[in-house]
């Protein structure tokens, strides 16, 4: 982290329900790659400036993002999390619970990909989209969420640097062309208006026009 990262974070006491998701992450042997904080807390912001209710994420890992998603939601919503791993998904589902949000979110296990065709094929909608699974992965469900998007619903995904390797041309894996691709289409997407931050590991953010 960069030293006006580490200022701004330290700005904020630490907070039991987000610390209790890192402790579980290592007790359960899962990697510590959650959402960094600054952008956690953006998550809750964005959530609420928006008024979504209808949130679905791709990634659950420990729930550390949907925690912070879900705080945002008011009176009502709801956040779908697909997972690929099941023992993931359960860990999850666990922190959400032990942070007073067990109610608020449902899991679905499987390749995300596979869960999107099927949200697709059910008709369903969202108002607000999290992207942080698989990175080779993100074109991919960028057209989904452009699928599932109703007018005016936001779009965020994390991690669009890959902690350097983004900007570093010798390095050309398939993830790496993947969040390139990505980023393009984030910027130049007519069906979208989008800002990308270049704070922590990157972020990028797009609501679809109405
Ligand atoms: N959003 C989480 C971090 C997600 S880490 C947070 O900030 O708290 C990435 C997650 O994506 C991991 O849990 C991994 O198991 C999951 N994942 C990887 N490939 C996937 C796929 N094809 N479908 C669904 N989930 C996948
Ligand atoms: C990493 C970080 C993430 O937030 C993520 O979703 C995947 C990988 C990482 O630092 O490797
Ligand atoms: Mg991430």
């Amino acid at each position: 982290m960069s030293l006006n990262e580490e200022y701004v974070d330290s700005l904020y006491g630490s907070d039991a329900d987000l610390e209790r998701v890192k402790a579980g992450l290592d007790a359960h042997g899962m990697p510590q790659i959650s959402v960094s904080e600054g952008y956690g807390r953006l998550l809750t912001m964005l959530v609420r400036m928006s008024g979504a209710s209808r949130l679905l994420e791709i990634g659950a890992l420990g729930g550390y993002s949907g925690i912070c998603l879900a705080r945002g939601l008011q009176n009502g919503g709801s956040l779908l999390s697909l997972e690929l791993l099941k023992p993931y998904a359960d860990v999850a589902k666990r922190h959400m619970t032990d942070a007073g949000l067990g109610e608020r979110v449902d899991y679905r296990v499987g390749d995300a990909k596979e869960s999107l065709a099927a949200l697709v094929h059910e008709g369903c909608q969202f108002d607000f989209f999290f992207i942080d699974a698989d990175k080779e992965g993100y074109l991919a469900y960028l057209d989904y969420a452009l699928q599932l998007a109703v007018p005016g619903a936001v779009i965020v995904a994390d991690n669009i640097l890959l902690r350097g390797r983004t900007t570093d041309e010798t390095k050309q894996g398939p993830a790496v062309q993947a969040v390139r691709a990505f980023n393009a289409r984030i910027a130049t997407d007519k069906r979208l208006k989008s800002t990308v931050l270049p704070g922590y590991d990157g972020l990028a953010i797009a609501i679809v026009k109405g």
